[in-house]
């Protein structure tokens, strides 16, 4: 028996989400514990396969880690090991976060290479590359990369090649114990860069310039515990945010703020949402029917990649047509097919996706790929005449939080169900 999540679509979702704290800022903030012999406690922690997979890699290290609802306390004062295993690192790529604090802390990491993932070979020679302008060798052996420092790192002055969030994590982690000064240059300005930039402060770190494209890091000796509350999550604010526009609806976000969405903002209020701020969140509504606009995935502020399935989703029922093109991954579009099952009418040249709306979707068997190719699904199984049910779902249970349990709260019909694998 598998387990598939089964929408009965086309009823506006109404009411009112509590977004929950971010992914892609928990794990790293989580990884900051190794920094320290103290402990780390995080607050707003979202109940998430990647926070699960994560808090098993640390306890491999040798990290002891408490939880209460949405807390995690981590202590990483007596580290017994420092090999990130192929198994875990295979499952989550973000892993590869534990070799910057690995070796400036330890002066060794031998952390599993990551290799391909449904998005396409995403390498990490960047990270590699600003790990030995600060003075580490890394060797690849058996898979594993091996990383050293046996002095401690030091300061440097690095560029990034690309625009990499994990690099640029990776690379202040370490650097907030490195001997001297660091500048890192064109490094990524998400928001979940400045709030972990905010957590090493609060550690004791000399983190500076997080949001814009240079951050500059004063080395300290040592780092001290401290309690940090994670941001919300952007994207799956936008992602429901999609969600309650493809179906029509009207709907309430809270705790979470349109201030990290910009560009979505921008783009949403062309295809015809309405956005009103509220205390500790927004309502979002649509004014009229869906309009279809061009969207390019951009590094932040652009338009996220992570919100570019539910998107193409949502333009899939648009008035008129809108050109998707993919400028972060090689290989985000494999929601296309599954979204042409539902209906959709999508033709993909190179990175660009034509999508010409269609008045209905409809509902049907469909396949999640990645967590974002997931949520599209999701989204476009909200909006569709009929059933869908959507299958792979631990795609979706690396990002969403209670999904089933927020969509509900909005009126929607959807439930896990288990049928016959064959
Ligand atoms: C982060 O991945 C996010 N993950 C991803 O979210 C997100 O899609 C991505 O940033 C882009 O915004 C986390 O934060 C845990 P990158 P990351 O390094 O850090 C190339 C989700 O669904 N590159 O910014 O791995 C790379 O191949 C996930 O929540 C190199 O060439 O992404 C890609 O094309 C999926 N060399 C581009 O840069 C490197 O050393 C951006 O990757 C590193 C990256």
């Amino acid at each position: 028996m598998a387990t598939v999540l089964k929408i009965q679509g086309g009823f506006p979702l109404n009411g009112t989400i509590q977004i929950s704290g971010a992914k892609n800022s928990a794990l790293p903030l989580m990884v900051a514990c190794l920094l320290t012999d103290q402990p780390l406690t995080l607050t707003n922690v979202p109940n998430l396969a990647d926070i699960r997979t994560t808090t098993q890699l640390l306890e491999i290290l040798g990290v002891v880690a408490t939880q209460g609802e949405d807390t995690r306390t981590l202590c990483a004062s007596h580290i017994t090991s420092t090999t990130a295993p192929y198994d875990l690192v295979k499952t989550m790529r973000a892993s590869v976060l534990v070799l910057g604090p690995l070796v400036a802390r330890y002066g060794i990491a031998r952390v599993s290479l990551p290799g391909g993932c449904a998005l396409g070979a995403r390498a990490v020679d960047v990270h590699l590359e600003g790990l030995r302008a600060m003075g580490a060798t890394c060797d690849l052996d058996e898979g594993y990369i091996i990383a050293k420092a046996p002095n401690g790192l030091h300061g440097a002055n690095f560029t990034m090649r690309v625009v990499s969030v994990g690099a640029t994590e990776n690379l202040m982690l370490a650097a907030s114990i490195a001997k001297g000064q660091t500048i890192l240059r064109n490094v990524a300005r998400e928001p979940e860069i400045v709030d972990l930039a905010n957590c090493l402060n609060a550690m004791g770190a000399k983190v500076e310039g997080a949001g814009t494209d240079t951050i500059t890091i004063e080395g300290v000796s040592a780092l001290h515990g401290a309690t940090y509350k994670v941001m919300p999550d952007r994207l799956e604010t936008g992602s429901y945010a999609i969600a309650a526009l493809i179906t029509g609806g009207d709907v309430v976000l809270k705790n979470t703020s349109l201030d990290y969405l910009p560009m979505v903002r921008e783009t949403l209020e062309k295809a015809g949402a309405v956005f009103e701020e509220e205390v500790d969140g927004f309502r979002i509504y649509q004014n009229g029917p869906i309009q279809g606009v061009d969207v390019m995935t951009e590094p932040y502020p652009g338009f996220a990649t992570d919100l570019q399935a539910p998107m193409m989703a949502l333009m899939g029922i648009c008035e008129g047509a809108s050109m998707i093109t993919e400028t972060i991954f090689e290989n985000r579009f494999m929601h296309v097919p599954e979204l042409v099952r539902m209906g959709a009418n999508i033709q993909v040249h190179g990175a660009s996706a034509m999508v010409r709306g269609v008045k209905k979707l409809s509902g049907a068997p469909v396949m999640a790929t990645d967590i974002r190719a997931s949520i599209g699904l999701v989204a476009a199984g909200l909006a569709a005449k009929g059933d869908t049910t959507i299958s792979r779902l631990y795609h979706l249970d690396r990002g969403y939080d209670s999904l089933e349990t927020k969509l509900q709260g909005c009126g929607a019909i959807v439930e896990r169900i288990k049928v016959d694998a064959s």
